[in-house]
């Protein structure tokens, strides 16, 4: 399996802190926020993986990671033109998965502990893909799964709906099998004019190959300046290690 971090994106909802930086640079804890993200895939043994971002920053995330060699890992590095969301920058790693299953992680999710074990379960599930979910207080800021609790199965998601069906927000990790590329060519912008990853998942959902967990331990969108000293906190308390987890 590969990885893919997602870091592009203009970062508006921190200005002005993101002006002259990339969201995924500032510190959260004793590191750049990008280190956490790596540090999971990391932890869950993937080690090839491939980082995109927009070209005003490209500069500063290839100066900051380098090849890779400090975290014992690949670093491969795709530009994404536009900021034209998540599905869009996805698009992007078909080649670089060359037909691998991949496990797809948003640059400002903050997790405490490691997703090594959701990463196993996927392995050896034989097709379709899997998103993580966290009860939180605020799903009107999420993706939101609304669930058959007792079979274990997501209905739908719905992106940032003004009445949440559940207070499971999905999560920015993804696990996806090598269709995911022919599902993003298949899917249409959405109301906030671009690709949603929620129309990619929700693909799924209708097709049946759609599963989910719940993550262990504490995690944080680090987007805004509230959930971004959250997850300095949360970092900062445990020196940026990934606790292992109970798997
Ligand atoms: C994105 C996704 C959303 C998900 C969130 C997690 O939102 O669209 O479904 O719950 O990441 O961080 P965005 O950060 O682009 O608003």
């Amino acid at each position: 399996m590969k990885g893919v971090i997602l870091a592009g994106g203009t970062g508006t909802r921190l200005f002005p802190l993101t002006k002259v930086t990339n969201k995924h640079l500032l510190p959260v804890g004793k590191e750049p926020m990008i280190f956490n993200p790596i540090r999971q895939l990391i932890s869950a043994g993937i080690t090839d993986i491939l980082v995109v971002t927009g070209k005003d920053h490209m500069g500063e995330i290839v100066r900051l990671l380098g090849s890779g060699s400090d975290f014992n890992c690949n670093f491969t590095f795709r530009v994404q033109e536009k900021a034209a969301g998540i599905a869009d920058a996805l698009a992007l790693g078909r080649g670089f998965a060359n037909g691998e299953k991949i496990v797809v992680i948003l640059g400002d999710n903050i997790l405490t502990h490691s997703i090594r074990k959701y990463v196993d379960i996927f392995k050896e599930q034989p097709s379709g893909a899997k998103v993580l979910l966290k009860r939180v207080g605020d799903p009107e800021r999420f993706g939101v799964a609304a669930l058959d609790e007792h079979n274990k199965m997501i209905m739908q998601i719905e992106e940032k709906p003004e009445n949440p069906k559940s207070d499971y927000a999905v999560i920015g990790v993804y696990m996806y099998d090598p269709q995911v590329f022919e599902v993003i060519n298949s899917i249409t912008a959405a109301a906030r004019g671009e690709l949603e990853i929620t129309s990619v998942n929700n693909w799924y959902v209708e097709h049946g190959t759609m599963t989910y967990d719940i993550v262990e331990g504490d995690w944080m969108d680090a987007g805004t300046f509230e959930s971004l000293m959250v997850a300095n906190q949360m970092l900062f308390s445990i020196d940026n290690t990934i606790k292992k987890g109970d798997g």
